[in-house]
């Protein structure tokens, strides 16, 4: 299974694709990482594990359409069987999407269905909440809405911040979506129209 990540910054979940697929009994190799910024040390995590990488500026493009577009383009000359979006951070058109579908997924830093969008870890702690966590889930049209496939939780301790939460949140992140990703590599992880569906039973 051939994997393109795209990425926007640090990139600590690509380092735990890039650190699974080094290992000789991995089932995907990593094939491209590409960034929509230049200076996204993700970059350089990749170019450190010999991984080939691309930048394309959404900056140097007029609409969202066409950079999408040139995006897909990008992303095909690499032939991939699966796009892990991990920190991409751009809203992505209905045609990407479709493009796509059942073969890209996101990590989002919630226990969805809840804190769609940003901001995640303060709006848990704001609204009180005495756990949180992080979801892997298929990418559909709707914004952070695809079907999940699996979720890590952890406790909201007192004094927590921001930042000490959403440092809680990565290691279980780190840990959920390379799973994913080799039950999606091994073939028994699938979109079923609104669930996911691993070994034939729905999610
Ligand atoms: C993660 O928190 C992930 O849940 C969200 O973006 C962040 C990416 O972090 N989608 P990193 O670049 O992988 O460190």
């Amino acid at each position: 299974c051939r994997a393109v990540v795209l990425i926007s910054g640090s990139g600590t979940n690509l380092q735990a694709f890039l650190d699974a697929a080094a290992r000789e009994d991995c089932d995907y190799t990593v094939a491209a990482v590409i960034s929509n910024k230049a200076d996204a040390y993700g970059l350089t995590r990749a170019q450190n594990a010999g991984v080939a990488t691309e930048v394309l500026s959404h900056r140097d493009f007029s609409d969202r359409d066409s950079f999408d577009q040139a995006m897909a383009k990008l992303i095909d000359t690499y032939q991939p069987d699966l796009i892990i979006l991990a920190g991409f951070m751009r809203i992505l058109t209905p045609d990407f999407v479709r493009h796509y579908s059942g073969r890209m997924l996101n990590i989002h830093p919630s226990l969805l269905p809840k804190y769609q969008g940003l901001h995640t870890h303060q709006r848990a702690l704001d609204a009180g909440d005495s756990e949180h966590g992080a979801t892997v889930h298929f990418v559909t049209e709707e914004l952070d809405g695809g079907p999940p496939v699996l979720q890590a939780a952890v406790p909201i301790e007192a004094g927590d911040t921001a930042e000490t939460l959403a440092q809680r949140v990565q290691v279980q992140e780190h840990e959920i979506y390379p799973l994913v990703a080799t039950w999606f590599a091994q073939g028994r992880l699938k979109m079923a129209g609104d669930r996911a569906e691993l070994d034939g039973e729905l999610l």
